[in-house]
């Protein structure tokens, strides 16, 4: 089964073909963060436009790259949301033709189910049940994932996503668009010990997440240092505010999976390919005897052949052109 996979949800251009939902024949990936990066975050009306402008050649790319044509494709994949409107389109709306001109099978896919997916390309015999920790740019879920196709959520933000936090306080210490890897490498050098920013656990018990707080924090730190005329180390803000959040993220994960008795987890999404986080999940994968599993870095951030890998265990669809996108899509 080979499946021609698009993803159009956010900043990257994304084809892939996936055969039989674990081998990635080619995943091309053309990103618009050098265009969006002058303005300090994703400008949707400009992301749009540059979907439409390589959405072609990049599905061209995929297949060229797999050896294959459009005629040796037996599905088509699309991302439908959630994501951004007039992006979430340009995927959709090519996928659809494409499937009308061919007469192939079209399968809507659920971008935070491909997040949740990645990790099946790394590691071939992973199989759900387990536990699983969606950190992306606009998504913070904590999810008992029962089989391929079925989540259950057990916790999830009630503001910011925490990428959206690694974005929000790098732009305030002057690192660009997109913050999190820039976070990542500064915090490898800075003092985690520096600044003491609070941890936001909620109510005793919740498995929710609070990141909206932590940005002014990181602000106020940063006004009153200036207002006392006090040097500030970029490096160890970005280790001190990294320890806050991957702490509470942590923790709570470890919590989920003790209630819902789990011993497997699987971290998705762009922050997964954070290596603090990494670092701190394997301590207590050794400490607990728990199983982490992480997608390869290629695979942690958006990209085409995380939704073929979803959509070989998803239906398709009787009607290809009744599919319309869904940027408030849940879980
Ligand atoms: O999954 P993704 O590509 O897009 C969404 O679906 O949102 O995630 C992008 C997010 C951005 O907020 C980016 O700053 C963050 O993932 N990110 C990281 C790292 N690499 C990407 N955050 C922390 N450390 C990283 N190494
Ligand atoms: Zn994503």
């Amino acid at each position: 089964m080979d499946i021609l996979s698009i993803e159009s949800s956010c900043d990257e251009t994304s084809a892939a073909v996936v055969r039989n939902g674990r081998e990635v024949l080619s995943n091309v990936i053309e990103t618009q963060i050098p265009i969006h990066i002058q303005y300090g975050g994703v400008v949707p009306e400009i992301a749009s436009r540059n979907h439409l402008l390589k959405i072609s050649s990049v599905v061209d790319e995929a297949l060229n790259k797999a050896g294959i044509t459009i005629d040796d494709v037996d599905k088509i994949a699309v991302t439908y949301g959630p994501g951004l409107v007039g992006a979430l389109l340009v995927g959709v709306n090519y996928a659809k033709g494409l499937a009308y001109a061919t007469g192939k099978p079209l399968v809507p896919v659920n971008h935070l189910l491909g997040h949740l997916s990645s990790p099946l390309i790394t590691y071939k015999d992973l199989k759900p049940p387990y536990m699983s920790l969606v950190v992306s740019g606009g998504h913070t879920y904590l999810a008992k994932v029962l089989d391929y196709t079925t989540v259950e959520i057990v916790g999830e933000t009630r503001d910011d996503a925490i990428g959206e936090a690694y974005d929000k306080v790098a732009r305030t210490l002057g690192f660009t668009y997109p913050g999190g890897p820039k976070i990542d490498k500064a915090a490898k050098i800075g003092d985690k010990n520096k600044v003491t920013f609070p941890r936001v656990y909620l109510e005793k018990d919740s498995l929710d997440f609070s990141f909206s707080g932590i940005k002014s924090a990181v602000l106020n730190y940063l006004n009153s240092a200036k207002m006392k005329g006090e040097e500030v180390n970029p490096d160890d803000v970005s280790a001190s505010f990294q320890e806050a959040v991957l702490e509470v993220l942590v923790e709570k994960s470890i919590r989920a999976m003790e209630i819902y008795d789990y011993n497997k987890i699987v971290i998705a999404g762009g922050v997964a390919a954070n290596t603090r986080i990494r670092d701190m999940f394997d301590k207590k994968s050794k400490e607990l005897g728990i199983e982490v599993y992480y997608p390869d870095f290629e695979y942690c951030t958006d990209n085409a052949a995380m939704i073929g890998c979803a959509a070989y265990f998803l239906p398709s669809i009787e009607n290809p052109l009744s599919l319309n996108a869904n940027p408030g899509l849940k879980l």
